[in-house]
């Protein structure tokens, strides 16, 4: 599908990876963007310096579905269509099964993760092919693409990871059923599981992890630029024949247990 005049949601759109993809989905590929985010300062200020008539900034609580289907009623009155679709936001949530006493940690915080990384990107996926489906198909046939964004930590899940990697893993698995139930009408499902990138999630993290992390990166040496991820995601929006797979974006990158 080419991008052009076309209408990209991208949650998590306000910051790191998703926010890449907003600038050069427009800048580079001449779309229109939808940022759907729980940061507001953020998704205020990028969609205003996208432009107005390329750019919208809905404050959107993925794991929240009235909040979901509020915003995609956004892009819908300002753009009219949806064409693609793309799931980064996220949470981290480093958690251990037992806390410091040695008591179970409680599974709010992982189901929490679950519902934000999980059941979000499942959210936003629906809601935004509830209008795909309506797309009259292009030359390709398609009417749709969606990208999901998983994790290395889907594979290789680190100590402290349970939450996070069980959230990634099934990001992964429900890509390639989500294809296959959704071929019937023209649109393409697939996942991107990103190794180290350089964003403000990973920044968060203390230089020990940073150093420790980047010895688990084979070649290149060093963390994923932004612009190599945003460039994948568009690249599987115009490949019409890559459908239902995960790809690995991570430099070879096999994440140890700590
Ligand atoms: N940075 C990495 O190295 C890396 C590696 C693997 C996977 N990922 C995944 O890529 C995605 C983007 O990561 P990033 O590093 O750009 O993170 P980031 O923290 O820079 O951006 C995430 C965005 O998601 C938004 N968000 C969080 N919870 C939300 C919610 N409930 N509703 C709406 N928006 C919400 C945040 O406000 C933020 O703008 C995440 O899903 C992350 O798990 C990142």
């Amino acid at each position: 599908m080419e991008l052009r005049n076309k209408v990209a949601v991208i949650a998590g759109g306000a910051s790191g990876l998703g926010r890449r993809t907003a600038e050069y989905f427009v800048h580079e590929k001449g779309a229109r963007v939808a940022i759907l985010d729980l940061d507001e300062t953020n998704g205020e200020s990028l969609a205003a310096l996208l432009g107005e008539q390329n750019a919208i900034y809905c404050h959107v609580d993925v794991s929240d579905e009235a909040s979901v289907a509020a915003g995609i009623a956004s892009v819908i009155a300002k753009f009219g269509a949806i064409h693609a679709c793309i799931n980064c936001a996220g949470v981290p949530t480093p958690m251990k099964i037992l806390d410091r006493e040695g008591k179970p940690s409680g599974c709010a915080r992982f189901a929490k993760t679950l519902a934000i990384n999980l059941a979000g990107t499942f959210n936003v996926m629906a809601h935004c092919i509830e209008h795909m489906v309506k797309n009259p198909p292009c030359d390709s046939g398609e009417r749709g693409v969606v990208i999901n964004v998983a994790s290395a930590a889907a594979f290789e899940g680190q100590v402290g990871q349970t939450a996070y990697a069980s959230s990634k893993a099934g990001v992964v698995a429900l890509s390639l059923p989500a294809a296959r139930e959704l071929s019937a009408v023209g649109i393409r499902v697939n996942s991107v599981a990103p190794g180290l990138f350089n964003t403000p999630m990973a920044q968060s993290v203390s230089a020990k992890v940073l150093d420790s992390l980047l010895s688990m990166i084979e070649f290149p040496k060093r963390f994923g630029d932004m612009t190599e991820f945003a460039s994948l995601c568009a690249y599987l929006c115009e490949n019409a024949y890559i459908n239902g797979e995960c790809i690995r974006l991570d430099a070879a990158t096999r994440l140890r247990a700590r």
